[in-house]
């Protein structure tokens, strides 16, 4: 476990799902909505704390209501907001964000009237604790200060840089961080259409530093300084990508991840590119941030005994911070299992082991305790509630001696959505 402190922004997203992107001037109506936390530093922490880092958040936080629902959910995922900047005024930075359902593409509107986190806020953390520190290239007259002051720090702590958009005076950044994460649209703002051309100018901006630059669906490109050769860790063809919210992100959390894990520092970066790309896959194809973490090494642990499920009953398993993450139910010999994530609106069905069922008629239902929406066990389709036409989205599972576990195949993984396109 590693302790990392994240500079930037934390926003309320405001999602709206639609089966189509809209035109100008139009009236449609959204499938499903949902609000959760967002900005970038801060859902790159979020899938950091699910690999079970101590992250703490440097933001200004407001005390309005959409302020103080965005530290109350934060908390709840464990992030710690101790660094932050808590103000009196202004609104909290909001997203609308519309999802295309069809694509998986999202189009954000993003609003704001704070202030930026500013020197003086930095200057009362204590960075002694840190291993690795991680900004947002925002401000960066006073970022660039920030940078300057943790660099001449002692300590052999890692200094990273994400650099999403365009901002004036951006170049002062460029020599203090060991590595910069550089997104698409930047390099492509820039003029570059091809990634090596745009990592090998950016190694002038930057000679000292290994930059990595995230290419959507191509992959992932970087260069590390003592060789300067930009190589590419291409990704896997996705069938159908459901959310790419925040996918950047995820990338950014995964190397972050790996390379903390690394122990020799001189290891080369592809293993931690590749396993960024490789969790920002897994993003795309999954609502929200939640279970990123449980890949090979949770695969390999039971989800349940077959004995914990009675022949009508209903179990939440895998907790992501006491929340189980996962439903299972069984029917008699049947067994199936979904996210524990409504399609109203994102939040859990419930929070507890047990209390998901319900019965209908002669059948026997999932309920959502938020707002009542009832789900059918065979596709996870709604059948009552403020979400019709909406889906849990179904989790592959295999059975093997009495236990019960995740089944992370690709195979499974298709069958899956076939059965339940929905989701
Ligand atoms: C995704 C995201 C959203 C946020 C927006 C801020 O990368 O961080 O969560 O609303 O971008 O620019």
């Amino acid at each position: 476990m590693a302790i990392i402190l994240g500079i930037g922004i934390a926003t309320l997203d405001i999602i709206n799902e639609v089966d189509h992107y809209p035109s100008e001037d139009s009236e449609q109506r959204a499938l499903a909505q949902r609000r959760r936390t967002g900005g970038n530093v801060t859902n790159t922490l979020t899938v950091l704390r699910q690999f079970n880092h101590h992250c703490a958040l440097a933001a200004v936080l407001t005390q309005d209501t959409n302020g103080q629902l965005i530290q109350e959910k934060l908390s709840q995922r464990g992030l710690d907001l101790s660094s932050s900047h808590r103000i009196g005024f202004g609104h909290a930075p909001t997203s609308y964000i519309t999802l295309n359902r069809s694509n998986g593409s999202r189009t954000i509107l993003h609003y704001r009237d704070l202030p930026e986190l500013d020197l003086n806020a930095f200057l009362k953390i204590d960075l002694t604790p840190f291993d690795w520190l991680h900004f947002e290239g925002r401000h960066c007259m006073d970022t660039a200060a920030m940078l300057a002051l943790a660099r001449s720090m002692s300590g052999t702590r890692t200094l990273s840089l994400e650099i999403e958009k365009e901002r004036p005076f951006l170049a002062q950044l460029f020599t203090f961080p060991d590595v910069i994460f550089f997104s698409r649209a930047f390099a492509e703002g820039r003029n570059f259409t091809d990634p090596e051309a745009f990592l090998t100018q950016a190694h002038r901006w930057a000679p000292q530093a290994v930059l990595v630059l995230g290419w959507g669906d191509a992959g992932a490109h970087w260069l590390e300084p003592q060789n300067a050769i930009v190589q590419t860790l291409p990704s896997q063809p996705i069938a159908h990508v459901v959310d790419s919210i925040g996918a950047g992100d995820t990338l950014i959390a995964g190397i972050i991840h790996a390379r903390l894990h690394q122990t020799d520092p001189h290891t080369d970066w592809s293993h931690a590119v590749e396993f960024g790309v490789r969790l920002a896959e897994r993003k795309i194809q999954q609502i929200g941030f939640d279970g990123l973490a449980q890949t090979e090494d949770t695969a390999a642990k039971p989800l349940c005994h077959l004995d914990d499920l009675g022949p009508a009953d209903a179990l939440g398993v895998l907790p992501v911070n006491g929340v189980p993450s996962m439903i299972l139910v069984r029917t008699g010999k049947t067994l199936r299992a979904f996210r524990n994530v409504c399609p109203h609106n994102g939040s859990p069905l419930a929070k507890t082991q047990r209390g998901y069922l319900v019965n209908k008629l002669d059948d026997i239902e999932l309920r959502c305790a938020v707002h009542n929406a009832h789900f059918e066990l065979a596709a996870g389709a709604c059948t009552q509630g403020p979400c019709p036409g909406t889906h849990l989205q179904a989790v592959p599972i295999r059975v093997t001696g009495e236990h019960v576990f995740l089944d992370a195949t690709p195979e499974k993984q298709e069958r899956a959505k076939a059965e339940n396109p929905g989701a």
